[in-house]
């Protein structure tokens, strides 16, 4: 596995602290990922062209975060076939209300896989998307297995 399977989007540099969950859990199961910061309304061209490029490059799952009117992860999954997995960013004075429901009320035709608000949405777009990619990847089903073992033995919240 040598490139990376996750593309992880970003509406700001400010949306880092809760999307560092993402990278944790990725590397917890040992999948590359690439990082990249980019805003459905103060960068489009730069959203649309990532979401173009990214099965080129071999992205197999996209998880995109995002706060306020949040549009990024649609907007990426109007441009591509992958999944999308969208992260309600709790950045604005609406506490990320505004951000899940921007994220989470797409049209039909065009889903986006929307997680909870804020960290733990961050960590289960993680381990989503690593349950994603253990149906082609048998090494990432064990590590989810294995996992899911520590869990139900109250290895403890994330
Ligand atoms: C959204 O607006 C970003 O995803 C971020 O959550 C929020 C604030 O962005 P900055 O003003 O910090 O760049 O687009």
């Amino acid at each position: 596995m040598s490139k990376p399977l996750v593309g992880i989007v970003m509406g700001s540099q400010s949306d880092s602290p809760i999307m560092e969950e993402v990278s944790r859990i990725l590397e917890e199961f040992g999948i590359k990922y690439e990082i990249t910061i980019s805003s459905a309304h103060r960068s489009p061209k730069k959203t649309r062209n990532y979401a173009k490029g990214a099965i080129k490059r071999g992205v197999e799952v996209i998880i995109a975060g995002a706060g306020g009117a949040a549009a990024l992860a649609g907007v990426i999954a109007s441009e591509t076939t992958l999944p999308v997995i969208g992260i309600p960013i709790d950045s604005s004075p609406l506490k990320g209300l505004d951000a899940l429901y921007s994220t989470v009320q797409m049209p039909s035709g065009v889903p986006v896989a929307t997680m909870a608000i804020g960290k733990a949405g961050a960590v289960n777009a993680g381990i989503l998307a690593a349950q994603i990619l253990a149906l082609k990847y048998p090494e990432i089903r064990k590590r989810l297995n294995t996992f899911k073992m520590k869990l139900s033995q109250g290895a403890g919240k994330r």
